[in-house]
Formats: structure tokens, sequence, C-alpha cells
């Protein structure tokens, strides 16, 4: 009986001497003198291809084998045998190899070993055959499954948050609009476009976070998360921003900043810990190759506590240091990537969560510290990637946020929803937002964000 398995399922070596099917895309091929050819195979199931022997006396082997060559697909049917060859248990012995589809060698255009980044970057329907996005892909498929089960675990409900919206979360006008009103002569209101004879009677955006309406479930349900694709329509060009994005953000009832962080570092922890146990190879590959520190970094992470720390006691700490900064740090001014990577790469060496941020450059919905200058807020920073979580203790004094939204030249009338969980029933609540593309960068060393999206959508850039 022929058994269909995956390429990941015949390497091992508990499968030999059974007769399966495997199903995949040919990497190399190498012709013996002894009249038979070795196939490298890969079907995305792992990092390793698996070896089959096509030996030169089937049917197809003239006409159809010995012309297969990098990206041709093939179903191969055959004796899973005990490898003799270094580094893999298993070779597959074919007794059929049905060819698919052939890919020329002239046009196909992963035909060399290595190609740059960039230059894949122009290729994102076919990158994915190659080893560093294929360990990508399943490195974020795993963080994707692990962000899930600790939230079921940790009796969170899973709950969708629009994507379009018409409220700004962030208070940052950094939003994609959404319409569909003839652009070359849409309905006008004196000199202004008419936005309430839009789709949606009203102005409407892509949303920026799900937090607001993240809120509200867990101000009814007590803890919720959500996780989804966010826009930002910023126009940064910088190797950790993209203008769409995935971000998971839970939201619990009845907790304060410190059970934010408790909740933030318990949960990142748990990532680490699942993708080293779930994707060694893949991790060993981007330790090799991409990042020598990547597999040590998480492993001590797991092992330790993360620093934290407040905005002031940073602040404190740049200015006794000696490292000249391009943007000075006085109080108030807010962090660029050089501070926050002073602290996690040269001070502390570790994550740092930092806290109550100056009222000023944090969002309207922070809670005001009893100092009145200082906000709840609270962001883990990792070396390298800078900022990965952004969370806070949410303000649930109604009259407080009211002065919070005018402060920020926002309409509490636009937000009167939000305000109304704090008419009724309100309850101290936090939560937090953690950047998927950056978390995946993090764990797997890979230096440019646009590398660890299947499809990244930057300024000028969303042709796949
Ligand atoms: O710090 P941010 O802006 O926080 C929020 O949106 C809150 N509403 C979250 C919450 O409390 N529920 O974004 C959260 C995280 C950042 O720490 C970063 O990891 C990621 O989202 N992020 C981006 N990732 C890629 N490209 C961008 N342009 C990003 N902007 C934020
Ligand atoms: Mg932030």
């Amino acid at each position: 009986m022929l058994e269909e398995l995956s390429v990941a399922e015949a390497r091992h070596a508990e499968n030999v001497g059974r007769e399966v099917v495997l199903q995949g895309w040919v990497r190399t091929r190498r012709d013996s003198k002894a009249g038979f050819s070795f196939l490298e195979l890969n079907d995305g199931s792992s990092f390793g291809n698996i070896q089959v022997v096509a030996d030169g006396k089937l049917e197809n082997y003239e006409s159809q084998i010995k012309h297969l060559s990098a990206g041709c697909s093939v179903t191969v049917a055959g004796l899973l045998k005990q490898s003799p060859g270094k580094g893999q248990a298993t070779e597959l012995h074919a007794s059929r190899v049905t060819v698919h589809g052939t890919a020329d060698v002239e046009t196909y255009p992963l035909q060399k070993k290595r190609h740059s980044f960039e230059f894949l970057r122009t290729l994102a329907h076919l990158r994915p055959r190659t080893n560093t996005f294929g360990a990508v892909a399943r490195v974020r498929n795993c963080v994707c499954n692990s962000i899930h089960q600790f939230f079921q675990e940790e009796g969170f409900l899973y709950i969708h948050t629009p994507v379009i919206t018409a409220s700004d979360c962030e208070g940052a006008g950094q939003m994609f609009r959404v319409t569909t009103l003839d652009l070359a002569n849409p309905p006008k209101r004196g000199p202004q476009v008419d936005f309430a004879r839009d789709f949606f009677d009203r102005p409407t955006f892509l949303t920026v976070s799900g937090q607001l309406e993240a809120e509200i479930f867990a101000c009814s349900l007590g803890k919720a998360y959500t996780f989804g694709p966010t826009f930002r329509a910023e126009n940064s060009n910088t190797a950790r921003h993209l203008a769409e994005f995935w971000m998971v953000e839970p939201e619990m009832a009845f907790c304060d900043l410190d059970g934010d962080m408790d909740l933030a570092e318990r949960f990142l922890k748990r990532i680490f810990r699942d993708v080293l146990e779930k994707c060694p190879e893949d991790m060993q590959f981007f330790n090799q190759r991409i990042d020598k520190t990547v597999i040590e970094t998480l492993r001590r992470i797991i092992d330790s506590r993360f620093v934290r720390l407040s905005y002031t006691e940073a602040v404190e700490i740049f200015r006794a240091s000696d490292e000249k900064f391009e943007f000075p740090v006085d109080w108030g001014a807010d962090l660029q990537a050089e501070h926050e990577r002073y602290l996690t790469e040269r001070h502390f060496k570790c994550p740092v969560i930092l806290f109550d941020y100056p009222r000023a450059i944090k969002p309207f919905y922070m809670y005001v510290n009893d100092d009145g200058r200082t906000v709840r807020a609270m962001d883990v920073l990792v070396p390298k990637v800078g900022e990965i979580i952004g969370g806070s203790q949410r303000e649930d004094r109604l009259d407080v946020l009211r002065e919070r939204m005018l402060e920020q030249d926002l309409d509490p009338d636009d937000y009167w929803w939000y305000l109304d969980l704090r008419r009724y029933g309100t309850v101290p609540h936090s939560g937090f937002g953690l950047g998927l593309e950056r978390t995946v960068q993090f764990i797997t060393g890979m230096a440019n964000i646009r590398d660890v999206i299947p499809f990244p959508r930057t300024p000028g850039n969303a042709e796949f």
C-alpha cells in the first residue's frame, strides 16, 4: 500500500521500509555516472529536502527525469530506505516519477543558489521556494499558533475587530482613507469633499489598531484578544515599518499596568519557547546563516527576567552615559531607536520594559498617573528590533479621559461609545499590542521587516 507522506515525515528514520508517495518541487538534480540521478525534493513541510534516487531504468528516465531542474514539480512513488549519506536518515528509491510542470532553466529566476533579499523582493511570487523564505513562513506560522494557544489557555476570548473604522485609535492621523467616492468628481459641501455622502455616510479609514473595540469586549466579558492586519499611512521607509502589518492585542478588565507587563513577559517567553521547540531546523538555519546569536539570545531571554524601568530612570541613564546620541534626550522627548538600542544592546543587554512615559507623547487613552505628567504606558524593547510591544493601562475615569481627548484635539462626541464604557460600570483595564512582523524579525534575525511578511506593503510597493 502506498502512503502519502510529507517530506518532513519521510525524513524520519522510523518510516524506513515504507512504500510512499511524496509530492513537491525539485531543488537540484545530480546525475551519477552509474546511470541514475539524485533529486533533492522539497514540499515546504520542513527545511531539509529528501533525496530521491531515480534509476535509469525508470520508463521516463531519458525523456523526463534526466531533464528535471530547479523548480520542476513532481510526484514520486517509491520505497523509503536508510540513507548511506551523511546528514540524512532516509532516501526515497523511486519506482515512479510523474512530472507535473517543468521550469525552463534559461528563464526560471531561482537557478542560482543565493540571491540578495532585495532581489527576491521583486519576486514575491517565487521567493517562498527559497530556503530562507520557507523557514520564515514556518516560523511565522508557529508564532501565530503559539499566540492563539497562549491566549486560549489563559482564558481570553478571540474576537474580531473591524478593519474599516471611523475612529483613529492612536490619534496620530496616519490612516488610509476608505472611500467609494469618485475622486475625479467628489460631492462637495462648500470647498470640502462631503464624506457624509460616501459609502458609510461618514469618513472611514483602515484601522490602525483594534484596541478600542477590544476594550469594549474586555469591559463586558473580562479578557479578550484581537489579531489581524492593521494599517498605517506613515511614510516610514525603514527596516522596521510596514504600511500593513499584523498585530495581536489582548485586553484585560480588572488589570493594572503591572499585570499588563507580567502578561507581556509571559507571552513573549512562551512564543520564543515554542519556536525553539517546534522549529529547530529552521532556527538552526537562521542561527548559521542570518544571525549567529539568535538561538542563544532566545534561550537566555526565556530564563531571564525583563528589566523594568521608568522613562524617567531611562533618561537618567542616557544622561549619565558617555554615548553620543544623535538626538538629545531631554525629559519629555520621544525616544529614538538609538536610545532604545542603547538600553537593550549596551546597557542591560536584555529586553527592557519601559513604563510611565510623558503624557504629551502618548495617546489619549492612557491612564494619567498621580504626578499629572506621566501616563501608565509600557513599551517592550528588545535588542536590534527595538519596540515590539506597546501597551498601557487605560484611562477609566470619564472626566480625565474627556480632558485628554480635548488636549489632543479629538472631539469626545466622536468617541461617545468609548466614553460610555467609563459611564457604565467602568473598571481598571489594560492591554497591549504585539507587532507580529517585529516579533518574527527578532526571532529569526532577519534584518528587514519586508522579508518576514509574505507580501510587504510599504510606500511605493504593492505589486504582489
Ligand atoms: O505601539 P503601537 O502603536 O500600539 C498600539 O497600536 C496600541 N493601540 C496597542 C494596544 O495597546 N492594544 O503598536 C503596537 C506594536 C508596536 O510595538 C510594533 O511592534 C508594531 O505594533 N508596529 C508596527 N509594526 C510594523 N510596522 C509598523 N508601521 C508598526 N507600527 C507599530
Ligand atoms: Mg508604540
